[in-house]
């Protein structure tokens, strides 16, 4: 059993980070173990997580478990968790009730609890206290373990803990049965340096390592080959791409590489304006297969919050980034994350958010109350903020957002717009797909375009999402 420890998450050591190419691998006498049999994951939180059930099912289908969706009929249950939130670790606890009575029916069932929420000390502790009857609990770091961890259950049926609190090597062999037969993810980077005071990801994904340009490159080519039309580089702080790397190469350097590689479209997630530099805003602007859309965090309006949330940079200087970025790349669209009701955050606080969004008018805001976590220095701060407030403050934030948000998209009415069609619509009896600026669009099109980019002429707008026809079927 290896328990997680707070204090070894938050060490950050000069050391070389290890890069393997032969790490991953399946013992013999556990090959073909999943012939007839089903597994789920379920995932939780961002794109990363969403990435790393991908390589999971990589994992589990070498393994040969096929898919099953409805977890209830699954022989093997993997839980891949969130951290960033009480309410992600909330939902986590409940699907786990559920689990248990599945289990108390079936005890031939294998629970594998993996992600971010292991590698808190206390949720490992839980699960070894309370939650003996959960099988395998893994974290970030040893995903590639998981065909080892179901050997060692398989020999003896006990509950085993092994989450490392220090990062290991970047793994390059993991499979990955990839969602989608048109976008993909692709890391470029893990982990994070930044230590927002407020942010568990530090600890929960341990020291920033990229992976190098030639892995990248060759994984995008690869996709390209098989005919993928978008990629998302993945990293908590992608523009700090290549920071920790021995040869001087830089997230500019990366976009405009994996630019000629010739792949439609390119995404980057997520930005911290701290590392945003001019070199890579001039590369966007001068690719055009690197979508006009930034996601960029600002967290809050006020200098005050700010300085307390150890953001390192003023408003002023995220002001003359965004401003940069919208007049170097023409139409850009901006998203940001707000969290409102910080400890101690004042009426006055609050409305210089309100003010910034109102100045900047982004395109769309995902918002957030603060969520303490456990062990982040935000954690140990008093706060004299009610959660009413807090709450009441949210609901007038995203009154603001959703205002913009229909706003921008009015931008859109009667324009022709190129969509990835991507597959049917949540309702089903149209297709879906994102515009080169993020925008959701549904359209009534023969199911023949799925896969393709297509000039989509906008014929309604909303808040979340906008209606439009195939430009080429009007006369
Ligand atoms: N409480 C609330 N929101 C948080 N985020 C990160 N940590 C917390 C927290 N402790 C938000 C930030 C970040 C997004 C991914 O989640 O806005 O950008
Ligand atoms: Fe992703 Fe952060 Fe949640 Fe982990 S804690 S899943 S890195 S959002």
């Amino acid at each position: 059993m290896i328990l997680p420890n707070i204090k070894e998450a938050r060490v950050r050591t000069k050391d070389k980070v290890e890069i393997s190419y032969d790490k991953y691998n399946i013992p013999n006498t556990i090959k073909g173990i999943g012939k007839n049999k089903k597994y789920t994951i379920l995932t939780y939180g961002c794109q990363m997580n969403v990435h790393d059930s991908e390589n999971i099912s990589g994992i589990m289908e070498e393994l040969e478990y096929t898919k099953e969706e409805n977890y209830e009929k699954a022989d093997v249950i993997i839980l891949n968790t969130c951290a960033i939130r009480e309410n992600a670790h909330n939902k986590v606890i409940g699907i786990l009730g559920r689990i248990k009575k599945l289990k108390e029916e079936n005890p031939n069932i294998i629970t594998i609890i993996g992600g971010c929420m292991p590698q808190e000390e206390s949720v490992s502790n839980m699960l070894k206290d309370k939650y003996k009857w959960v099988d395998i609990v893994l974290g970030t770091h040893n995903i590639y373990d998981i065909p080892v961890l179901l050997d060692n259950i398989m020999k003896e049926r006990k509950q085993n803990i092994e989450v490392y609190s220090i990062e290991g090597s970047i793994i390059e062999n993991l499979p990955v049965k990839r969602d989608s037969k048109y976008k993909a993810w692709v890391n470029i980077q893990y982990g994070c340096d930044k230590f927002c005071s407020y942010c568990i990801v530090p600890y929960t994904r341990g020291k920033q390592r990229s992976r190098l340009p030639i892995d990248i490159l060759k994984e995008v080519q690869e996709l390209k080959d098989k005919g993928y039309k978008e990629v998302t580089l993945l990293g908590q702080n992608v523009n700090a791409y290549g920071k920790d790397l021995e040869n001087k190469y830089t997230m500019a350097n990366l976009l405009e590489d994996v630019s000629k590689i010739g792949i439609d479209r390119i995404r980057f997630v997520t930005s911290h304006p701290w590392d945003f530099s001019s070199e890579m805003i001039d590369v966007i602007a001068k690719y055009d297969n690197i979508m006009p859309y930034i996601h960029l965090p600002i967290q809050s309006g006020s200098d005050n919050i700010l300085k307390k949330m150890n953001r390192r940079y003023s408003t002023n200087e995220y002001k003359k980034l965004f401003y940069e970025l919208k007049e170097k790349i023409p139409g850009v669209s901006i998203t940001t994350d707000i969290i409102v009701g910080f400890p101690n955050e004042t009426e006055e606080d609050f409305q210089k958010t309100i003010d910034i969004y109102n100045e900047l008018k982004y395109d769309l805001a995902y918002t957030f109350i603060y969520s303490p976590r456990e062990g982040t220095p935000a954690s140990t701060m008093k706060d004299n903020v009610p959660k009413e407030v807090k709450e009441e403050r949210l609901q007038r934030l995203n009154k603001v957002v959703n205002k913009y948000a229909k706003e921008n998209n009015e931008k859109y009415l009667n324009k022709v717009v190129p969509v990835l069609i991507e597959g049917y619509s949540d309702k089903g009896n149209k297709l879906m797909g994102y515009t080169d600026t993020m925008k959701l669009v549904n359209v009534e099109a023969d199911p023949s375009y799925i896969g393709k980019i297509v000039d989509i002429y906008i014929t309604e707008v909303k808040t979340w999402s906008m209606e439009g026809v195939l430009n080429s079927d009007r006369n």
